[in-house]
């Protein structure tokens, strides 16, 4: 049987990568990842462990209707995989959270292979713990979402995680003040590049699309 499996790899150290991700790929014969702008981010942090592997990378670029894309990819995948053969595509953080993975997925299941997700470490989970900073304490809600914050929502959560946040910082940042939350920029979490910010003026600055905000009721 054909096996394809979606793994999470966490939010940039190779250490928070699971046991089970690990050896999905070590015993792969392709690694695919998606690429943009020419670069992988995911096929850096696992590049150790992947230098013998067949490597393939599928661009997805960000913003565009994607569906014909991922149909195109997922029929690619069916043809490159053979019988008894494996196959492994690497996902930043959790492959279930916001990810092009899911996409993919769905399509694959129009082929006959076995379907393994294998899930990861999201960068909010690591923001929290890189910040020592609770994201629900007993009886408390949390609210994750991409891009935009609504106020109705927020009104009702202690605390919240933005990702794609950084497009629509100023907006995040002036929501969050108003219903009285404390902020911090995470920019690259557990990465060589990672930068934690709490200061308004000092984030507006910045501008890297691997950055969350995440936020809690003062
Ligand atoms: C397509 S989503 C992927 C989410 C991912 N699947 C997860 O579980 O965290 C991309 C967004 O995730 C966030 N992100 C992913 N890795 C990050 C990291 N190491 N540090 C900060 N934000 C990160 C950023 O907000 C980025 O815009």
């Amino acid at each position: 049987m054909r096996k394809f499996y979606g793994v999470g790899i966490g939010p940039g150290d190779k250490e928070l990568i699971t046991l089970k991700g690990y050896n999905a790929i070590r015993s792969s014969d392709y690694v695919l990842m998606p690429k943009s702008k020419g670069k992988s981010t995911a096929g850096s942090i696992v590049s150790e462990y992947i230098e013998d592997k067949t490597i393939i990378e599928l661009e997805f670029p960000m913003g565009e209707d994607n569906k014909q894309r991922y149909k195109k990819v997922a029929s690619q995948i069916d043809d490159i995989l053979g019988e008894e053969q494996q196959a492994v595509f690497l996902t930043l953080g959790d492959p279930m959270t916001y990810s092009t993975y899911m996409y993919l997925m769905l399509e694959l299941k129009n082929y006959d292979m076995d379907i393994e997700t294998i899930p990861g470490i999201t960068s909010f989970g690591a923001s929290a713990s890189r910040l020592n900073t609770p994201l629900t304490l007993k009886d408390e809600s949390f609210y994750l979402c991409d891009g935009e914050v609504d106020e109705e929502i927020l009104k009702k959560v202690d605390s919240i995680c933005i990702l794609k946040a950084n497009k629509h910082k100023e907006d995040i940042i002036s929501k969050l003040e108003k219903e009285g939350f404390s902020y911090t920029y995470v920019k690259r979490c557990t990465q060589e590049e990672e930068k934690i910010l709490y200061d308004k003026e000092e984030i507006l600055k910045e501008n890297d699309y691997m950055s969350l905000i995440i936020g809690r009721r003062k």
